[in-house]
């Protein structure tokens, strides 16, 4: 718990612990799931939770004893070795360790690895592994299999379940395209293992889960994390308001929800600066949720800034437009006259490049601006 005086909100790291709400049934859906050794994809947009929904479930699933939860954030391994070095890592830390009692016997797993890795020991007793490079491609390649195959074999030994868990899964392309085709004929062999990959759905549907490797995840259960729902999301932020010694009025919480969309990132973002506004015994009204979202503005100022400049002109008038009006047919006749937009096509592909950046979403009332502020951002810069 934090005290009174600190901030309740958090945005950026993992929300974890008392920074994290709801969620409740993905929970259960995603713990069982694993608990079955079913293989999930969970997708969503980027800061909508995956990480902190993955986590969470760990935590879950690791301090109940029922499985042991290896993970590995591909953002974190640009190449083949230092994905080598994350797997081993993870395979020691969360596999290897609570099965050995012995750090000698938990790093004896490692032993028929083809090119064998350096452990580093740090101060903390934090370990990490290290591939000397320049190895020949083969040899690591026969190494990645391995490590691969490790964690089925040390849960079929041991009887324990476990998962293996790929965030950011999309990157994998990026890393090596043969990958791919790798871990496919690997994890083939492991029905028993739950293997969860995290992305945004449009990143690995176009560059992962095409035609060709469609037998690799037809066989994974589809999570599709949307906004966190506003009833939990209001009742979180006014507990953490009146548990720091504030209040929040009530018209304050719809609007602060109305502005972010419940998007999980920047409710939690807007919701730290308005927290920063109200003065200790004070409730939080339209004033202090003013100057909140200019600060917030503020210091996205610079990130929307490079969106703008990187934007096409007819890109910058449907951003425009899409701000002024959300949802609706961009495409059509009259918004296009509204708007002062180009002819249709025009405007399709600067749509598709939008949606493509994930700046804009497809709703069910019609394309609106996703990304958190940028259409408040864009509206005060108009002014
Ligand atoms: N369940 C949650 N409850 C509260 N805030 C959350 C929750 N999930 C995510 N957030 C907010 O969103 C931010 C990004 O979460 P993260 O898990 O890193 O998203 P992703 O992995 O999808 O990019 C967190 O720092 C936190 O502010
Ligand atoms: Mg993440």
């Amino acid at each position: 718990m934090p005290d009174r005086e600190s901030n309740p909100f958090r945005f950026g790291d993992l929300a974890l612990d008392h920074f994290f709400t709801d969620r409740k049934a993905e929970l259960a859906e995603l713990t069982a799931d694993i608990r079955n050794g079913q293989n999930v994809v969970i997708f969503a947009p980027r800061r909508f939770g995956k990480s902190s929904l993955m986590w969470r479930a760990a935590q879950q699933l690791v301090s109940d004893g029922s499985v042991l939860v290896a993970q590995v954030d591909l953002m974190k391994a640009p190449t083949k070795e230092r994905l080598a070095e994350k797997l081993a890592a993870a395979i020691y830390e969360e596999i290897a360790s609570p099965l050995f009692k012995l750090r000698e016997q938990a790093a004896a797993v490692f032993r028929g690895l083809r090119v064998l890795p350096t452990m580093i020991v740090g101060i903390d007793g934090s370990v990490s592994f290290s591939f000397a490079a320049g190895q020949a491609s083969a040899a690591i390649d026969a190494t990645l299999e391995r490590l691969l195959e490790l964690p089925a074999q040390l849960a079929a030994e041991r009887e324990r379940r476990v998962a293996l868990v790929f965030d950011e899964f999309q990157e994998i392309m990026r890393i090596d395209p043969g990958l791919i085709g790798l871990m496919r004929a690997v994890f083939q062999e492991q029905p028993e293992v739950a293997h969860v990959y995290l992305g945004s759905r449009r990143h690995m549907i176009e560059q992962v889960f095409n035609d060709e490797n469609e037998p690799f995840w037809r066989s994974a259960k589809q999570l599709d994390l949307g906004p966190i729902p506003a009833e939990p999301f209001a009742e979180y932020i006014g507990d953490a308001f009146r548990r720091t010694g504030r209040g929040i009025s009530v018209p304050t919480l719809t609007r602060l929800l109305e502005l972010t969309s419940l998007h999980p990132y920047g409710t939690q973002e807007l919701a730290y600066s308005l927290w920063e506004a109200t003065p200790a015994g004070r409730a939080a009204g339209e004033p202090e949720l003013d100057v909140a979202l200019t600060q917030v503005l503020r210091s996205e100022n610079a990130h929307f800034s490079r969106i703008w400049e990187r934007a096409s002109r007819v890109q910058r008038l449907l951003l425009e437009a899409l701000a002024r009006a959300p949802g609706g047919a961009p495409q059509g006749a009259a918004y296009r006259r509204d708007h002062g937009l180009p002819g249709p096509s025009t405007v399709q592909k600067a749509l598709a490049a939008l949606l493509q950046d994930e700046l804009v979403g497809n709703g069910p009332g019609g394309p609106r601006i996703t990304e958190p502020f940028l259409a408040e951002w864009i509206l005060r810069r108009g002014m």
